[in-house]
């Protein structure tokens, strides 16, 4: 999977906008309705680390280092694609890239950001993700995954049409919550996004009021690490505890 995303580390961001034709936006479009979905969550005054992990060629990462002040905010992107990474680090010269996340990350970053990595990741996988994922962040910290929505039709056109989305397994926004719960964490909030084509934009001031109905194009949710006494135990897919 990730090969693929090597190969197409040049390409990708001219295959992407190919494919999002009928939504009339360019991926820089996508790229900045998430970052602001971020700087909203976080809020003016938010100071820290935050890391996109599985960032590819940085598409988010470039928004998010335009919306937050580099003094107060340093913004840091990972991906298991090199190449990809290789794109962003010439591309996104305010961030920072890493090609890896050894044990001196561990609790590390403020915010963690899983945007559209999910559905790449095996099914049987995805729980031993999240939990990487949860050991790089601090006791407070705060995770925004989002993901393509798997009850919009036009959603399931663009994924059957991208090239890159070929093992791609779509997840239900129940599905990426039980995950989070699974891994630790306790839902904040979660809300459908991306509703309108370019043609209906005047129609996108009421979106935010639509966030409940599953027919966004795309979902987000935003969680926080459970704070725990006890450590939780998985044996990679199931959780030995009962969920409360
Ligand atoms: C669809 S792209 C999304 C890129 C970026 N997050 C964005 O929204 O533009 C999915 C990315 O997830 C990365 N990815 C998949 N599995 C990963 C893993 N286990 N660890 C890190 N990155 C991963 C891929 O290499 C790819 O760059």
């Amino acid at each position: 999977m990730s090969n693929l995303f090597d190969e197409a580390s040049s390409s990708y961001e001219s295959i992407l906008t190919r494919d999002v034709w009928m939504s009339g936006e360019n991926t820089e479009y996508f790229a900045l309705y998430k970052a602001q979905c971020i700087k909203t969550a976080l809020g003016e005054r938010f100071r820290g680390r935050i890391l996109d992990f599985g960032c590819g060629i940085g598409l988010t990462v470039k928004p998010l280092c335009a919306l937050f002040d580099p003094l107060r905010t340093k913004i840091y992107g990972y991906d298991v694609s090199k190449k990809s990474l290789a794109v962003a680090k010439s591309t996104v010269p305010g961030a920072f890239f890493l090609e890896d996340l050894d044990d001196t990350f561990q609790e590390y970053f403020d915010v963690v950001i899983l945007a559209n990595v999910l559905h790449h990741v095996l099914p049987e996988e995805r729980i031993l993700l999240i939990e990487s994922v949860r050991k790089l962040m601090g006791h407070r910290g705060r995770l925004f995954v989002f993901e393509h929505n798997p009850y919009n039709l036009l959603t399931q056109w663009v994924v059957k049409r991208f090239p890159l989305d070929k093992d791609a397994k779509l997840l239900r926004l129940r599905d990426t919550l039980s995950l989070l719960k699974i891994c630790g964490f306790v839902k904040y909030r979660s809300a459908y996004i991306v509703f309108f084509p370019k043609s209906l934009k005047v129609l996108r001031s009421i979106e935010s009021f639509l966030s409940f109905l599953p027919v966004g194009a795309q979902y987000f949710c935003e969680a926080f690490v459970r704070d725990v006494d006890e450590p939780f135990k998985t044996n990679g897919t199931i959780r030995e505890k009962p969920l409360k």
